[in-house]
């Protein structure tokens, strides 16, 4: 259940002790399908679960790392948790930031601002301002 205040679009998900570290789990915020992941050090990441290229459901893809940029002929791995991977085609985004990992492409991942108060998870689904 999500209970959110009226004055604003700022919905509580409940206990943040429901939520696993490092993990993404989908829940239903007001009308919207989201992703959240609670961080080991407080910190929450909530995105849409829509994929901005097709409209997959992203957060079905896994929580993973990237190859890192790096000199020919080299291959290094990292940014373990950082990244979502969409699981129709294969593109990667920056669950923190929504944008393209190593990428200029404008297509980004909607993310929200979320908290943890209180011990309980609370995501603004507020319009984006300008
Ligand atoms: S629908 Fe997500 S990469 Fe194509």
């Amino acid at each position: 259940m999500t209970t959110s205040s009226p004055a604003n679009q700022h919905i509580n998900l409940g206990p943040a002790e429901s939520f696993p570290v490092g993990r993404v789990r989908i829940v239903m915020a007001g009308p919207r399908e989201i992703g959240v992941v609670r961080r080991a050090d407080g910190r929450v990441d909530a995105v849409r679960n829509w994929c901005p290229h097709k409209g997959a459901p992203i957060c079905k893809g896994p929580l993973t790392g990237t190859m890192l940029p790096g000199e020919p002929g080299t291959l290094t791995w990292g940014r373990d948790g950082e990244i979502l991977r969409c699981p129709w085609h294969g593109f990667e985004f920056e669950i923190a930031t929504g944008a393209r990992s190593y990428s200029d492409s404008r297509m980004h991942l909607r993310v929200y601002p979320a908290r943890i108060e209180n011990g309980e998870i609370w995501v603004d689904l507020s319009p984006r301002r300008a």
